[in-house]
Order: structure tokens, then C-alpha cells, then sequence
């Protein structure tokens, strides 16, 4: 099969911090030939990594619908498969490529298979490269920007009987959602919203501002039109999205903006409104303010610390100290007292000092997040911090993740305890796949909850009283029937 290759990621290119401009592109709709090519077909998605992949899955799900066809949990059988991709950390990326492996087998038994990678690993120069070398059965090839071009890539490799690489680095948009009746999410209940996409902070262990091009945001009408349209087609939950929430707006020279969308937000009246993820030194006294005075904003937030040691911070071009962070947090708890703070951290930057890592470890025990992701630093191909010269063994990483590793359940499973005999708000969203007569949800502060009860429950905020809980849920029971 020919190749044909309409533009390749370049990280180099992706690196430019230019201020580009963007539309606001809206939705294509399918042809008659992929209606046509849709009918009887079946497809299945994989999706790894972030929200925002789980979001842009979301909408190709809905383009696949779109044109008749029907989803499948399995690649074996399916017309079309999409590997939706991860490239924040190696091991998600190696994931991927087993996965790829174990695709083939259902290639060679249906070679019409068409086979597609969409997400980060793709805006990775070596990555394309690698896959079009070596991983034949992919037939298409699409970046992070492209999600609106999806159909004519896909209408073009059916008539050209062509590979279609499609990505790019430096012309990314902003395109609005379809939202409507047909919109179907991937639960009824909880939806994401994007505020904006990309990120303009370079930390030096990331990846994602090569893979997700600069910072952009979404018109406040659009987001609003769109938590209005959510809420009237019964959804009881939204969570904006963004790498930098708190950093709503300013690719348009607003300041304080995402407090306004915020309370815009809240002020439509939708039961439960998170957001992920502040920065911390973009984290201002408005947004708190707004936060404390609606109901319906949940009191958690899930700030990325990444290290402790002001050392460390500087080289990852983090734009805080520790004494900055632990002062957000501060004021941050004043306004809002009960508040839940979870958080990032990555252990093993290059050349962490013991005293680096200790410093992690005290900042850990004074804040006492509720729960934290911890992570190994893991090296990104493109990114400064993959050039310096690491003196850290594997071992010395491995024995100081434990150690945090340990630190961060203990205070989990503290955080957790305290539950107990709270009479707590939960949203209820799963029936359990082993038992179905157990029910979870999440409390307003973000904790995993099971119940007693039936599938009646799904959808509803009731009152739970906790009655035990283990580090990563509670049990309970509902007491307003
Ligand atoms: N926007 C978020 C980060 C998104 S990436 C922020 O404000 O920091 C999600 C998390 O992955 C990061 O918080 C970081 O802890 C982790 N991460 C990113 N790059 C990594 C790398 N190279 N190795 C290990 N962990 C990494
Ligand atoms: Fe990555 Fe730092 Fe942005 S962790 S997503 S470059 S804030």
C-alpha cells in the first residue's frame, strides 16, 4: 500500500513559542460516501492517557456513530480500530506498541481492517517515523490537531486505498464540538468540557507542549452554550479541562478570566462543577473567592506539585518555589476550609540530590494532600531534560518512589478514615461489574464511594452515611431514600 504524507510532526518546529492565530473551526459534517461505507460497519477505540484524550475519543466516537456505525469492545471483528495515545511517560508509549502487536492478528484475519493512531505519541517525530517503518497494519496516521479532519483522512485512504499521514506541529486550532441530541458522551451523567487546549509553560520534563501545540482558549459562549446544553440533556456533572485552567484566556490578554468563566459556569445552575489542572503560580485569590461562594463548584482541587526542593523546581522550570506552593495552599485553605487537595509528583529528575528528595518528602507531610499520583521521571525524547547527563541509579529511584509511595497511602488512607460517620453527598455513577447490587459514586471532595442499592441510584445526589473506609474508597449507606 502507497503511502501518502500531508505533513509530519516536527518537534523542533513545535518548540517555537510563536503566538499563532486561530479560528474556530466547527464541526465537519460526514458524505454520503461515508455514509454509505459506515452502514454494518464496527468500530473499537483504545484510549490512553489524560481527560483530553478521553475527550477527543469522545468526539470521534461520535463521528463513527454518525455514519452508522456500531461500537465493539474487541479489535477482532471491528472494520476500524483507533489507538488514541499517550506520550507523557515511556511505558504508556510501549504499551501501545504490544497493543499494536496484538492488533495484527486481527489484520491477518480481515486485511479491509483499517487501522488508525491518533494523540501524542504521534506528534513525536521518532514515533511516526518508527510506526511507518515498521508497524505496516497502521493505515492512518493523525495528530492532535487533525481530530476536525478526521473524516475526509479517513474518506481519502478508503478511496485512495493509500496510508494517510496527517499531523503536524505548528498550525494547531481550536474547533468547537458537535452538542446537540446526537451528541452521545461516554456516561450520561459526568461530562468533560474543554476550556483550552495546548500548553505554553515548557516544563522541562514535558512532553505535552510538542504534542498539544500552544495554549488556546475556547470562547466563554461556547463553553457556557455547551454546560447549558449538558445540563439540559440531564448531565449532573461537568469538569473543564485544561493543562493550565487557571490560565484561561491569556493567549487573548485577559487576566483573572477563568474566575469569570468559573462563576459563569456555576451561575447556570448545573449540580457539580471540578476542574483540572491549576497552575500554581497562575492560582489567584479570585478564583478561591468564586470557589467559596458556589454550592456547586466542588471543593477539591488537584494541584501538581512535581517536586519539593527549590532546586529541583528551577531545573524543571517550574515557576514557583516551595514556599510559593505551600503559600497557594495556604490561602487556598483558608477560603476554603474542607477543601481536598490531591497532587503530582515525579521522583528521580535528573540528578536529584537526597536532600532534593527529602525536601519532597517534608513538603508531602506538611501540606497532607488527600491522595497523590507519584511517578518515575521518564525521559522524553525531544525535551531539554532528555539532554542532561543523569548520576542517579534506577535503584536510588526506585527505593525514594517506595519510600514516597508509602508516605502518600498513609496519608490517603488518613484522609479516608476521617470520612467515617460523615453523612457525605454522593453522585452516583457505576453499577459494579462483580456484584450488581453494589453502587458507586463520588462525594462532593472527589472520594470513591460503594453503596448497597440498585441501578435506580445512577444519576441521583443522595445522602451517604460512611460507614468504614480502605485507602481508596469508602463504604456507606444511603440514608434519604
Ligand atoms: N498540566 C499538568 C501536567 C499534565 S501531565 C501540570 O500542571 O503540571 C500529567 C502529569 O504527568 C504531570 O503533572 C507530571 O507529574 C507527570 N509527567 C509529565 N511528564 C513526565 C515525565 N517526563 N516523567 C514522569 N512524569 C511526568
Ligand atoms: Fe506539561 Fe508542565 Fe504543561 S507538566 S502539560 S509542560 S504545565
Amino acid at each position: 500500500m502507497k503511502t501518502e504524507i500531508i505533513s509530519l510532526p516536527n518537534q523542533k518546529e513545535a518548540s517555537k513559542k510563536t503566538k499563532l492565530d486561530y479560528n474556530n473551526l466547527k464541526v465537519m459534517l460526514p458524505s454520503s460516501f461515508l455514509m454509505d461505507w459506515g452502514k454494518n460497519k464496527k468500530f473499537c477505540i483504545r484510549t490512553y492517557g489524560c481527560q483530553a484524550n478521553v475527550r477527543d475519543s469522545e468526539i470521534i466516537r461520535n463521528y463513527l456513530l454518525d455514519i452508522g456505525m456500531t461500537e465493539q469492545d474487541d479489535f477482532l471483528g471491528a472494520d476500524f480500530v483507533l489507538f488514541n495515545t499517550c506520550a507523557v511517560r515511556e511505558n504508556a508509549e510501549n504499551h501501545l506498541y504490544g497493543e499494536l502487536g496484538l492488533c495484527k492478528n486481527s489484520y491477518l484475519k480481515n486485511k479491509d481492517m483499517i487501522i488508525a493512531v491518533c494523540g501524542c505519541v504521534v506528534q513525536e517525530d521518532e514515533a511516526t517515523k518508527f510506526i511507518l517503518d515498521h508497524i505496516k497494519h497502521v493505515r492512518l496516521i493523525f495528530g492532535t490537531s487533525r481530530i476536525n479532519s478526521f473524516y475526509s483522512i479517513l474518506e481519502d485512504s478508503i478511496k485512495s486505498n493509500k496510508r494517510i499521514v496527517n499531523v503536524s506541529s505548528n498550525d494547531f486550532d481550536v474547533y468547537e464540538e458537535p452538542i446537540g441530541s446526537k451528541d452521545s458522551r461516554l456516561s450520561t451523567i459526568k461530562a468533560f468540557v474543554n476550556i483550552m487546549y495546548g500548553c505554553d509553560k515548557y516544563c522541562t520534563y514535558c512532553i505535552v507542549p510538542y504534542t498539544r501545540g500552544r495554549e488556546r482558549s475556547r470562547k466563554e459562549e461556547d463553553i457556557i452554550n455547551e454546560v447549558l446544553k449538558l445540563k439540559e440533556l440531564g448531565y449532573k456533572e461537568v469538569t473543564l479541562l485544561g493543562q493550565n485552567v487557571d490560565a484561561y484566556g491569556k493567549d487573548r490578554g485577559e487576566k483573572y478570566a477563568f474566575a469569570s468563566l468559573l462563576e459563569k459556569v456555576a451561575a447556570t445552575g448545573i449540580e457539580r462543577i471540578r476542574f483540572t489542572t491549576p497552575y500554581p503560580s497562575d492560582f489567584n485569590s479570585e478564583v478561591f473567592d468564586v470557589m467559596s461562594k458556589y454550592k456547586n463548584i466542588m471543593p477539591s482541587i488537584h494541584m501538581p506539585l512535581q517536586s519539593g526542593s527549590n532546586n529541583i523546581l528551577k531545573k524543571m522550570n517550574r515557576r514557583y518555589t516551595r514556599e510559593e506552593y505551600l503559600e497557594v495552599i495556604k490561602s487556598l485553605r483558608e477560603k476554603i476550609p474542607h477543601v481536598y487537595i490531591t497532587t503530582d509528583i515525579i521522583v528521580g529528575f535528573p540528578n536529584e540530590s537526597d536532600q532534593d528528595f527529602e525536601d519532597t518528602l517534608s513538603l508531602v507531610n506538611e501540606v497532607k494532600y488527600d491522595a497523590a499520583f507519584t511517578f518515575i521521571y521518564s525521559k522524553r525524547p525531544g525535551t531539554p531534560a532528555s539532554k542532561l547527563i543523569d548520576h542517579i541509579s534506577d535503584e536510588t529511584k526506585h527505593a525514594r518512589f517506595d519510600r514516597l509511595k508509602i508516605l502518600v497511602d498513609s496519608l490517603t488512607t488518613l484522609s479516608a478514615s476521617k470520612f467515617v460517620n460523615r453523612e457525605c453527598k454522593v453522585l452516583f455513577d457505576t453499577v459494579s461489574k462483580k456484584d450488581k447490587t453494589m453502587i458507586s459514586g463520588y462525594t462532593e471532595e472527589g472520594k470513591l464511594v460503594h453503596v448497597k442499592g440498585d441501578s435506580s441510584l445512577l444519576g441521583q445526589i443522595k445522602t451517604v452515611k460512611i460507614l468504614n473506609s480502605h485507602t481508596f474508597s469508602l463504604i456507606g449507606e444511603v440514608i434519604d431514600e
